[in-house]
């Protein structure tokens, strides 16, 4: 989101409690730690295929084993509830329960998520489930993926099947995560599966994933149970210009577009926006994509938005004449000048903030999280939000005694509740907040090298050890506080 300031938000920093009732989580997504890819019928996702193919992850990494979670979730609903955890966000694996992305759902596979509801359940943790966290499976993709409008209605009939499964056990529903990912990580820039470079593509699977949300929105209502609350998870950019040059506000406005409101547009404000619709009509044609109807069935009311944050993002315009490398740096798409996952979209340079950095080189930078919920407070009154994704990666090392100590995870987590606490001290309506991730996991491109954990991961053996931020994020979560 644009914020007009570029230094930290300054509102009310008291009380220092968390409103009672406030929802802690953790977070985690099915490819990222199930493994057992060919247990039960599931067949290939988008990311089986495209971490197989070499040269398309950090060490030729992929999830066929992952944290071996499909076979050990029994012991990481015990982590979660020695965390006090009162809910878990996981998503369901598409190619598990329905292999094709057609017909019926296979049993093996939702039997799965029964049990693991189950377990939450037994330990007191409410599910949160995403039905969508980028496994397409690969015979949807060959059928067209996301820029092929029947996606969107396989998507809805995937949903129905997991809330006829599931629904009188999970209480949070979320359609999408991320769906910018997808559509512009997978078939812009390809750095994501299925590693398509089409920036056409990309917008076309914006506007798929968008009436894909819709049409599910309006499955669940008609399966799920009235009090279920319906949500969409979304990485909204907290877009700042780097100077306030009117060029340099003008690419904010661009990214803002491209990155945030190509969805919150539709979803929230029933229409995609105009300047959006300008910018990029030299890659498609919005009149023969959208179809009447459309935009209704897209904006479906929903219960929560969920907002993913890591770090902000900051732009300039290009400087005329240049003609910069189509470079990209990971999912927040930040380089130091360098042009970035949008690059087919809006020509602009994107900037690293000084000061410190996570692993994957992303600038820590609270603010940016009071800021962004603020706006979307501001611009969206009466729409509960709740963070489902926040969280950080560093190098944490296993010590000889079996310790992790990760001093600057818990500083990020500290200065990111602070955040969301000086958010709702200014009136924003958050309900919780699920920390990426409970364990070190695989990250996508990036591979296993990039832990997010608050469990450690020894891949070789599978032990899961307790860093020292889970033993304060339990504190946080005992004491509804932060501690000082
Ligand atoms: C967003 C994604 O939803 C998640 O899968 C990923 O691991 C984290 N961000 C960290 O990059």
């Amino acid at each position: 989101m644009t914020s007009a300031r570029t230094g930290s938000a300054p509102v009310d920093a008291s009380p220092s409690a968390f409103p009672p009732g406030f929802l802690w989580g953790a977070a985690t997504a099915a490819y990222q730690i199930e493994g057992a890819v060919d247990v039960g019928g599931r067949t290939p996702s988008i990311w089986d295929t495209f971490s197989r193919t070499p040269g398309r992850t950090a060490g030729g990494d992929t999830g066929d084993r992952a944290t071996e979670h499909y076979r050990r979730y029994r012991q990481d609903v015990r982590l979660m509830s020695e965390l006090g955890l009162g809910a878990y966000r996981f998503s369901v694996s598409w190619p598990r329960v329905q292999p094709t992305g057609r017909g019926p759902a296979v049993e093996p596979g939702l039997d799965f998520y029964r049990r693991l509801v189950d377990e939450l359940l037994e330990h007191g943790i409410q599910p949160a489930l995403t039905l969508y966290h980028w496994d397409l499976p690969q015979d949807l993709e060959d059928l067209g993926g996301w820029p092929a409008r029947s996606t969107a209605e396989r998507f809805a009939d995937y949903a129905a099947l997991v809330a006829d499964a599931l629904g009188d056990r999970v209480g949070i529903w979320t359609t999408l995560n991320e769906p910018w990912c997808s559509a512009f990580l997978g078939y812009g820039s390809g750095v994501h599966a299925p590693g398509r470079t089409d920036w056409t593509a990309a917008l076309r699977a914006a506007h798929h994933l968008n009436l894909g949300h819709g049409l599910a929105v309006e499955a669940l209502r008609t399966v799920l149970p009235r009090d279920a609350r319906i949500a969409v998870s979304l990485n909204l950019h907290e877009v700042r210009p780097l100077t306030a040059s009117a060029a340099d506000r003008e690419a904010a406005r661009r990214i803002d577009a491209v990155g945030n409101r190509v969805f919150t547009g539709p979803m929230l404000n029933g229409a995609y926006p105009d300047d959006l619709l300008a910018d990029t009509e030299h890659l498609v044609d919005w009149q023969a994509l959208v179809h009447d109807g459309d935009p209704a069935t897209i904006a479906r009311p929903v219960d929560l938005l969920g907002v993913n944050y890591y770090t902000p993002t900051v732009v300039s315009a290009l400087p005329h004449g240049q003609d910069p490398d189509p470079a990209t740096a990971g999912e927040a798409g930040h380089g130091d000048g360098a042009q970035s996952p949008f690059a087919g979209c809006a020509d602009v340079l994107f900037h690293r903030a000084p000061g410190p950095r996570t692993v994957m080189g992303w600038p820590i930078d609270p603010s940016g999280l009071t800021d962004l919920l603020l706006r979307l407070h501001r611009e969206h009154p009466g729409l509960p939000l709740m963070v489902t994704e926040n969280g950080a990666a560093f190098d944490d090392r296993l010590t000889p005694e079996g310790t992790v100590h990760d001093p600057q995870r818990i500083d990020y987590l500290r200065g990111h509740l602070d955040a969301v606490r000086r958010a709702i001290a200014a009136g924003a309506d958050v309900r919780g907040y699920f920390l990426w991730s409970l364990m070190d996991n695989f990250e996508w491109a990036w591979g296993y090298g990039k832990r997010f954990g608050l469990y450690h991961v020894d891949y070789a053996t599978q032990t899961r050890t307790a860093k020292d931020s889970a033993r304060w994020y339990a504190e946080v979560i005992r004491r509804n506080t932060l501690p000082d």
